[in-house]
């Protein structure tokens, strides 16, 4: 059981947290609610960078004191990581005087080593970065790289700090540590950067005030990005008497260190940090892990860029944990990945609506359907408990690497195992046949534990929808702990509540268009779908409805008798019109081989007139008759929903078979 300690790089206060922000913190909380889980001593830091001339600015600019724009922006970042379920341990803000006095001890040990002079220094300056360029580094606008913004020529007098020094012994370590620069396209890109050369690097200003006074230089503040990235030992306590945890966490030799951080900040992470760790002889990071960016029309999003994505809006439409499982789930870590709110959609409808959110309804409705209750007899030699073991070691594994998009794809593999499990047992067969026998309950006992195993596997990813499924078994609504992990934990003949749908459907199309979400509980589905098309990606193969089993209204299902209440029948489109002052609607008149009635369909944005005349198409025969926009229809066309816009597609009927032929 090592220590395990992971960081996220603290946040700036100048504006509002983004997506990005967003994500590095549930990446890190992801991880570390893993370790939690599998046992290891924990601890995960988060925090806000306050200093330094981006946040003077920003406060002169919105007429605030520079602690007062903090104060603000800090409250933020706390209620957003409520919202998103962020399990920090600690979080520390660079203007608290736990961390002033931290990084004055950090800077006394790098003086101490012979590391700082001062002279005179010139450059050109990105405040966005708050770092120097080299002119090589600089377009002939002398643009900054990440932020494409002129940089300024600055000179002033600073405190240097020996980099040069640290060249060789950093290119030592980077070599001998293959896990210290990950992944491996970026430690290429750090090596490549040190063999090109380390100048001595200025790590005091003059000429803004808002900082940490540098230790014996009158005039001086310490360099946000020496006071920023002390923040990782100084909320350990670091050299105060209080220093238990910097030692388990940092200094032990077994201890895990990661820093998690975005692309464009591997350089100070990855040089100019471990240089001064090695100037002040205290121990390197384990790793740092570099993710890539969240982009938007292949750009970075970003404050700056203006392409904002609304993590408030989504997390209240969706709830947060859809879009904790989304960013985890769409970016391979390590990569650029594009957000759209239809690969969200998507996402949102195809993994969590339909393949967990159906899977978990209809296990425990079976099971409720089956005893009123939990299963009462345990089984531990079947499939699910066989393919569990498999995934359980997936997830471990891909979890050690930090791929989390992998983790999530095992325990899908298990939601669908569970699937195909209820759907060749055929459990409402044995209920006709034997009632709540044994071989009934072991059968829903190994779909059962097989859920509840799914979401003990979730929780690190996420952890309020693991919760509501414990609940949904009869279990308390807790985070898990390692000996989860074991099958058997389901517990038996627990009382099963009612519970509403976790991920009810959204209505992509209404959403996309800018319209309120519209969400439909899966047991309202049928009612409320124009259409009888399969699911746009069916990937969990739904229990067949059972023969003699009425309506329930809890799984969403219905019986083979309640289906054949619906007349489908083919018609011929005789005659088409659009109907006036409507995009969607066109006015038809459908010939069903022993009357011609009329039909409103929403088609026409996809059809015109000449097109549908003469088509043959499967017909809802008795529906009761609607007016829409004041237009009478005696029925509906079928047609497939396709994509997540659901542009409709009219069900083609072969040649050859006349009008009025029943569909069934
Ligand atoms: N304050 C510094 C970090 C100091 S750590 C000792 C900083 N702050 S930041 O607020 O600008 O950015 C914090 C993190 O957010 C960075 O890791 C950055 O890569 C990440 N992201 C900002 N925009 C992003 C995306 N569009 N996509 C993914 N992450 C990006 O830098």
């Amino acid at each position: 059981m090592k220590p395990f300690y992971a960081t996220t790089p603290i946040y700036y206060v100048n504006d509002l947290p983004h997506i990005g922000h967003i994500y590095t913190t549930v990446v890190g909380d992801a991880l570390t609610r893993f370790h939690r889980l599998v046992g290891d001593p924990t601890r995960f830091l988060t925090g806000t960078d306050e200093h330094g001339q981006k946040i003077q600015k920003a406060a002169a600019e919105q007429g605030v004191s520079p602690i007062a724009l903090a104060d603000r922006v800090v409250a933020r970042y706390r209620e957003l990581w409520k919202l998103y379920g962020i399990a920090n341990d600690d979080f520390i803000r660079t203007t608290e005087e736990r961390h002033r006095r931290g990084v004055e001890a950090f800077i006394a040990r790098i003086d101490s080593a012979g590391d700082l002079y001062t002279a005179k220094h010139e450059g050109w300056y990105c405040s966005g970065c708050e770092l120097f360029y080299t002119e090589k580094e600089l377009d002939a606008e002398k643009r900054c790289p990440i932020h494409e913004t002129p940089c300024v020529r600055t000179s002033e007098e600073n405190v240097f700090f020996r980099l040069s020094r640290y060249a060789e012994p950093l290119l030592s370590h980077i070599e001998s540590h293959p896990e210290f620069i990950r992944p491996e396209t970026r430690r290429a890109e750090v090596v490549s950067f040190i063999r090109g050369g380390l100048n001595d690097l200025s790590v005091s200003r003059t000429k803004i005030e808002w900082g940490i006074p540098f230790p014996g230089r009158p005039g001086h503040v310490v360099y946000v990005w020496l006071d920023a990235l002390a923040n990782y030992i100084t909320a350990l306590g670091f050299a105060t008497a209080d220093d238990a945890l910097y030692r388990k966490f940092w200094e032990s030799p077994d201890s895990t260190r990661i820093h998690l951080i975005g692309k464009d900040i591997l350089r100070q992470h990855a040089v100019y940090w471990p240089a001064f760790l090695l100037s002040a002889g205290v121990p390197l990071p384990t790793s740092v892990w570099a993710h890539g960016w969240w982009l938007r029309d292949g750009k970075k999003i970003s404050k700056s860029v203006g392409a904002i994505v609304r993590p408030d809006d989504l997390a209240r439409d969706f709830g947060p944990d859809a879009v904790r499982y989304f960013l985890l789930r769409e970016m391979a870590f390590g990569q650029d990945a594009s957000f759209s709110d239809e690969a969200f959609l998507a996402r949102y409808n195809a993994d969590l609506a339909n393949d967990l959110g159906n899977t978990v309804s209809r296990v425990a409705a079976l099971c409720r359907q089956s005893f009123g209750r939990a299963p009462g007899v345990p089984c531990a030699a079947n499939d699910v408990h066989r393919v569990y073991r498999r995934v359980r070691d997936e997830w471990k594994t891909a979890m050690g690497e930090l791929a989390f998009h992998r983790a999530l794809e095992a325990v899908w593999k298990l939601l669908s195992e569970i699937n195909g499990y209820v759907v060749t047992r055929e459990p409402w067969k044995i209920r006709k046949q034997e009632g709540a026998s044994r071989p009934l309950h072991r059968i829903l006992y190994s779909a059962a534990e097989g859920v509840r195993l799914a979401a003990v596997l979730l929780s690190p990813f996420m952890p309020a929808t693991s919760r509501k499924i414990f609940e949904t078994l009869g279990l308390p609504a807790e985070d898990p702990v390692t000996a989860d992990l074991r099958w058997g934990g389901l517990r038996l003949d627990a009382p099963l509540p009612e519970a509403p749908a976790l991920f009810p459907r959204a209505d992509a199309a209404a959403y996309l268009k800018g319209e309120p979400v519209d969400k439909v509980e899966p047991e309202k589905r049928e009612k409320a779908e124009t259409t009888l098309a399969p699911e746009p990606r069916a990937t969990s193969a739904a229990a067949p409805p059972e023969t003699t089993q009425a309506a329930s209204p809890s799984d969403g299902k219905i019986g083979i008798e309640e289906f054949q209440k619906v007349r489908l029948v083919t018609a011929k489109i005789v005659a088409a019109e659009r109907v006036p002052k409507s995009n969607k609607l066109m006015r038809l008149q459908v010939d069903l081989g022993s009357e011609q009635r009329q039909v409103v369909a929403g088609i026409a944005a996809k059809y015109s007139a000449e097109e549908l005349v003469g088509r043959n198409v499967v017909v809802v025969a008795n529906l009761r008759p609607a007016k829409l926009m004041g237009v009478e229809s005696n029925g509906m066309v079928l047609a497939a929903a396709v994509g997540e816009t659901g542009e409709p597609s009219l069900l083609a009927v072969a040649d050859g078979i006349p009008p009025g032929t029943r569909v069934k």
